[in-house]
């Protein structure tokens, strides 16, 4: 061969490399791309909302020990049925529930459309394990939404990657029939195929977000990558992502599909049961996050779990989240009559009842500027539109209380919950930069009383 046919053909065979990279690459799924501040307009509603229901609800509020019991227990599908079977909450009225969550303050609502056990709250077309094959027969999702709708909250769904009951859905480290011995998964898991239960998830994605009309956020949950474990390849959640967002643009997504490394693959980060120390960051940025929490350590309806935090407890976990740039979705597990748990509705009372008289330093607020320093036993949050600085009064102080470095900055100081002026003066000497704020010596008929201060 001479130079210029090898030129030739050395040249057609990168031209071939090219176009088959390029090919590739157009194969692999693209998200939907968005600026930062386009993200930002997309999730305002939410991060000014600070406040939402969460609804863990399925055939585990039968046996009312905890929405892992079946793995807990290590239960088959067979001895799980009975739940299935006498599954007919007769008093599920959706209207009183949303009643119940905006005298609360909450804005938003995302209720588990499926959980690990695999149970469909929904009329799905692509299995008979649904609300409307049980003695029920209702389509709860259906209800739900115009319900919470009709009250003026926006509606989400979780959707659980894992399904302890779907056939082709393989046995891993969390599966109630995980085997004791290693060598048995294999055996256990002949014949199960993930393709087939991935489309599975696919279809009643499609379902969930074409049916129900405006989906505000789809919650999905969760992965554990690593041994006998499932993450993104498992549940293709690049696919599922792409479906979601196609199905409904504006729609938020948090961050359990394993894909935190992958551009544009969450909008937010799902802190549990913890309290956060500082507003989280990734690579070095403030993210959008959102802690989920329950009233008493289960997510379904637990009839014998006693550690219910007060409402104090749960108001200063709001306040807590909203000063370090975060919302709370507080959980309620239903029973199996389909009401709200006496105890959950005590504490959404008394939450409702705060946010009534002091929503002002909850809603549109955020983590105040690193420049005002919160005075001891105090919590700060701010809203950058109106200029206003919210102090609030975990142990209500003796006679008042300094605030550091202020003497030129504020205009006027108020009680939140009634408007009565709080006077204030600046210190002398030393303090002379500070400002004392007379307080009542009682303290005012509220759990947490919040002072207003207009900044200059
Ligand atoms: C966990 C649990 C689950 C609960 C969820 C809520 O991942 O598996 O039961 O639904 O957290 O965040």
């Amino acid at each position: 061969m001479n130079k210029r046919v090898l030129r030739i053909v050395l040249a057609a065979i990168c031209l071939l490399l090219i176009a088959e990279i390029m090919a590739s690459a157009s194969a692999t799924p693209q998200l939907p791309k968005e600026t930062e501040a386009q993200k930002a307009q997309r999730l305002k509603w939410w991060t000014e909302a600070r406040f939402g229901m969460f609804i863990h609800w399925g055939l585990y509020a039968l046996p009312a020990r905890h929405e892992w019991v079946k793995n807990r227990e290590r239960l088959t599908n067979e001895q799980y049925q009975k739940y299935f079977e006498h599954f007919n909450p007769d008093l599920y009225n959706p209207r009183e529930w949303a009643k119940m969550a905006k005298a609360a303050g909450m804005k938003y609502a995302v209720i588990t459309a499926k959980h690990h056990e695999g149970f469909c709250l929904w009329d799905s077309k692509h299995t008979d394990y649904k609300a409307t094959k049980t003695p029920f027969g209702r389509d709860i999702l259906k209800e739900f939404v115009e319900a919470f709708r009709a009250e003026g909250l926006k509606v989400g769904f979780y959707y659980s990657l894992l399904d302890w009951h779907h056939p082709d859905y393989t046995i891993d480290r969390f599966h109630p029939l995980r085997p004791d011995k290693e060598a048995d998964y294999e055996k256990l898991n002949a014949g199960k195929d993930m393709a087939r239960y991935r489309e599975y998830m696919k279809n009643q994605v499609r379902e969930l977000l074409t049916n129900y009309g405006e989906i505000s956020i789809m919650w999905f949950d969760f992965s554990f990558p690593g041994k006998h474990g499932k993450g993104r390849d498992d549940w293709d959640s690049i696919g599922l992502l792409k479906l979601a967002r196609s199905l409904q643009p504006h729609i938020i997504v948090d961050d359990r599909l394993d894909l935190q490394d992958v551009e544009g693959g969450w909008d937010f980060t799902t802190p549990e049961q913890v309290i956060v120390t500082k507003w989280p960051e990734y690579k070095g940025k403030r993210i959008p996050w959102e802690t989920c929490q329950t009233f008493s350590g289960s997510w379904g309806y637990y009839r014998d779990e006693y550690t219910w935090k007060s409402p104090a407890q749960l108001i200063t976990l709001l306040i807590d989240s909203v000063s370090k740039g975060g919302n709370l979705l507080l959980n309620v597990g239903p029973t199996g009559r389909g009401t709200f748990d006496q105890r959950a509705q005590e504490r959404l009372k008394a939450i409702g009842e705060w946010l009534a008289l002091n929503g002002r330093s909850i809603y549109g607020c955020t983590q105040a500027p690193e420049e005002f320093g919160a005075p001891p036993n105090t919590v700060l949050t701010w809203n950058p539109e109106s200029k206003r600085l919210y102090v609030h009064l975990l142990a209500y102080p003796l006679g008042g209380l300094w605030l550091k470095n202020m003497a030129d900055r504020v205009e006027y100081i108020q009680f939140l919950h009634d408007a009565s002026e709080i006077r204030f003066r600046p210190g002398s000497g030393a303090e002379a930069k500070d400002l004392w704020l007379s307080l009542p010596i009682q303290k005012p008929p509220v759990e947490i009383p919040v002072l207003e201060i207009f900044i200059k």
